[in-house]
């Protein structure tokens, strides 16, 4: 098989390399990569944005399987398109994306359907915002319509944090605002391979979204993730597959528009079962970075099966894996690039690439994101110590991380 990636980041990086384990690849292109990649797949450099472009290569090089990573490429229709040409893509169609780039779409749905979630209204102005906002009081949730990059979210503890999330949301001229129930207790995401009917859900992660330790700060894209996560037993996945995962299948095939790919519940475990924080349409990052080394089964196989509508019995590792996200300095309101990083050869588990670039030999900062360093052991405890003793081997002056990953659980 040939096998084209879609993405930059750390997440497509770990696909590449889950692929780069299946038996069945002979070639793996990514689209366009980045220099941790550029180890396992052959990097091309077309944008993901540039759906023509990539069709092209696709039919070009008679790639047998894309895998697209970001949200913004199927946001831009590229699996309508793929589909279009007779090409198999995994990832949802443009409208099935919905369920993650519009809040909007996705919180009406689940209303429709009695899936469970945090209550919520939509607004257009600012005025009857924030006399909603008004007569709620905080804690409450302001989160902007439309793809973010996990920054359009604040959480608001004071009328003054509110107020200000909505200047900034209604700032822009035109914007749509989701207001929610602020709901309490334990966050974890759900990942299921999707194709109509068929969900197979994946192990559990634990993303860690605040950018400093003990949760302080704003949102970010994610600063680091662990998996498994015992707290979250197999009947709470039971639960959560039943009143959330299947019944959003199920919804959004009657809807016109079945979802296939990966399908991402951000759920959290309240005092009355499992909400639904959020969908996204696509793996989530940095959870791919944790969960798919678990993963023992070929991912190609499990991809083929499930487009053929087969089912794929998932074989997990039994060992943690767990994520630091070294990001530089400044995220998430600005970032620096162009800084050296040194001793990405001595860590002794993988680092995946989110956002880096190769020059003279050398590997330097470039994002907001720039590596996830893996810590892969037994337990817990274990391989927090051993993704702790590689970050400590990375040596770049323009990089921070948090350093609680994992550590509530412990
Ligand atoms: P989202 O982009 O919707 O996942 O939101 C980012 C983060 O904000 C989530 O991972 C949660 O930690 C937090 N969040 C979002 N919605 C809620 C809510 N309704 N109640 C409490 N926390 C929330
Ligand atoms: N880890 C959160 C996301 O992928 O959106």
């Amino acid at each position: 098989m040939k096998v084209l990636v879609i993405g930059k980041g750390g997440r497509e990086h770990a696909i590449v390399h889950a692929v780069s384990r299946s038996k069945r690849v002979n070639a793996i292109y990514a689209a366009p990569g980045n220099p941790g990649m550029a180890q396992l797949a052959e990097c091309v450099n077309i944008k993901d944005s540039d759906v023509d472009g990539l069709l092209a290569f696709a039919k070009a090089h008679e790639i047998d399987l894309t895998i697209v990573g970001p949200e913004s490429s199927l946001e831009l229709g590229i699996v309508d398109a793929f589909q279009a040409a007779g090409l198999k893509i995994f990832g949802p169609s443009k409208a099935a994306a919905q369920v993650e780039t519009s809040k909007d779409f996705a919180k009406r749905i689940m209303k429709k359907y009695g899936i469970p979630t945090a209550a919520y209204q939509s607004f257009d102005a600012y005025e009857s915002a924030l006399a909603y906002v008004e007569t709620k009081g905080v804690p409450i949730v302001i989160k902007e319509d439309g793809l973010k990059a996990g920054k359009g979210v604040t959480v608001a503890y004071s009328m003054e944090e509110a107020i200000q999330a909505l200047q900034v949301a209604f700032a822009m001229k035109e914007n749509r605002v989701v207001i929610e129930e602020c709901l309490v207790g334990f966050e974890f995401s759900l990942m299921c391979f999707v194709c109509d009917d068929i969900v197979l859900p994946m192990e559990i992660a634990q993303d860690h979204k605040c950018v400093y330790d003990n949760d302080q700060g704003p949102n970010t894209g994610g600063m680091g993730v662990y998996s498994p996560v015992h707290t979250i037993t197999a009947e709470i996945v039971n639960e959560a597959m039943e009143r959330i995962m299947i019944p959003m299948t199920q919804a959004l095939i009657k809807e016109g528009c079945a979802f296939t790919g990966f399908l991402y519940g951000g759920l959290m475990l309240t005092e009355d079962g499992v909400k639904t924080i959020e969908f996204n349409a696509r793996f989530g990052d940095p959870e791919a970075e944790v969960i798919l080394p678990r993963l023992k089964t070929d991912i190609c196989d499990v991809i083929e099966n499930i487009l053929n509508h087969q089912k794929t019995e998932l074989e997990w590792d039994s060992d943690t894996v767990l994520g630091v996200v070294m990001a530089s300095d400044g995220y998430p309101a600005s970032s620096t690039s162009g800084k050296v990083i040194e001793g990405l050869d001595a860590a002794d588990d993988m680092i995946y690439h989110m956002g880096t670039k190769e020059e003279d030999g050398k590997f330097l900062t470039a994002g907001g994101r720039v590596l996830i360093v893996l810590g892969h052991a037994p337990t817990l405890r274990e391989a927090y110590q051993r993704a702790y003793d590689n970050v400590a081997k990375i040596k770049c002056d323009a990089l921070f991380y948090r350093h609680d990953i994992g550590k509530k659980d412990l």
